[in-house]
């Protein structure tokens, strides 16, 4: 540490302040070592800092801003997330398997021209540019909370609007009972696809009255500025009652069917991954208790761990879905 000289007092440089939570953490991890229990929680805290000095944070993006939404359930007191941790610490497997992959990699992505097909079972298929889907609606600022399958969570302010509202535009048949979501697959802007580790494009689906609830969001941006491509650029699905792989990025095709459509995940791996995926801390994954999760950027070396709840919390707006259905069988 550099103690530097100025006017008489001595005062430290901002850079030789150590953060208070890793200063916390090497504290943890100093009495871990000498109980012997340090390597495993060593190489877990050498990771984030090193990810923490390759992926920087994103050039500033275009401002969308939104209005606070009055959807219920739409915000939280909770402490949002960093920006830094939100836009590095990534799931987007066409872009690799580790999470620093998308930040390192999808600035290949071509988020311009971009169009989003809506076909099926509805009155009025048809293509929107996203210039036309971004001003369909108000845009809406929603601070949710996101739960992971893997154990990790994050509170997460997004930009954008109800997907029901492009949904009634549409206009279902009365026939539609689910919505099909797919995803860009371009192996020439995403190194990844091609891979075997699933199944491309990527996959979603939601049950109409899933995607018909207000808390469902269209989203555009996160932070008041569009979306980085890591995060799933220029438009993704956020599904904030489900684990994190309901929330499909960069997607390109809607589709309302009869029947219940196959996703990424329950095609990769059926028996971990079911269609409905609710957050729920009674169903443990196969290799994941999903009863606590690690609240990504807040918790210092050693997570004490929150316990998971309901619905991710969002039981209130959404357990009347689920009513009379046995949800360890439709996980
Ligand atoms: N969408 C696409 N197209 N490809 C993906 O690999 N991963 C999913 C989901 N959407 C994924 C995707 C998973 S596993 C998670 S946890 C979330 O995106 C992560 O979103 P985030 O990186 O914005 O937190």
């Amino acid at each position: 540490m550099t103690i530097r000289r100025n006017q008489g007092f001595i005062h430290p440089h901002a850079s030789d302040i150590t953060p208070q939570a890793i200063y916390q953490s090497r504290r943890e991890l100093i009495r871990l070592m000498a109980g012997g229990a340090a390597g495993a929680a060593l190489a877990a805290w050498a990771g984030r800092e090193a990810l923490a000095q390759q992926v920087a944070r994103p050039g500033k993006l275009a401002p969308l801003p939104g209005a606070k939404s009055a959807v219920a359930g739409a915000t939280t007191m909770e402490k949002v997330t960093a920006y830094q941790d939100a836009s590095t610490y990534n799931n987007f497997y066409e872009f690799g398997t580790d999470k620093s992959d998308p930040a390192r990699n999808a600035h290949t992505l071509k988020t311009s021209p971009w169009t989003v097909e809506i076909s099926g079972l509805v009155k009025k298929p048809g293509k929107y540019a996203i210039e036309d889907l971004l001003k369909l609606s108000a845009q809406e600022e929603r601070i949710y909370r996101m739960r992971c399958v893997e154990g990790w969570s994050m509170v997460i302010p997004w930009v954008g609007y109800s997907l029901a509202e492009l949904i009634r535009r549409v206009e279902p048949q009365p026939g539609a009972k689910y919505v099909e979501f797919l995803t860009q697959a371009d192996p020439k802007t995403m190194p990844f696809v091609g891979s075997r580790v699933l199944d491309w494009p990527y996959a979603e689906g939601l049950r109409m009255d899933e995607a018909m609830h207000p808390l469902t969001l269209l989203a555009f941006g996160m932070y008041g500025e569009v979306l980085p491509n890591q995060n799933g650029a220029p438009v993704r699905l956020v599904v904030p009652w489900k684990y994190g792989f309901k929330s499909a990025k960069s997607l390109v095709a809607i589709r309302f069917t009869d029947k219940q459509p196959g996703t990424a995940w329950n095609k990769a791996a059926a028996n971990e991954y079911g269609f409905y995926s609710n957050v729920n801390p009674d169903v443990d994954h196969p290799r994941w208790s999903q009863a606590t999760e690690r609240r990504i950027g807040e918790d210092g070396l050693f997570a004490r761990k929150r316990k998971t709840l309901m619905f991710n919390g969002y039981e209130a707006q959404v357990g009347q879905l689920y009513a009379g259905m046995d949800l360890k069988k439709n996980y």
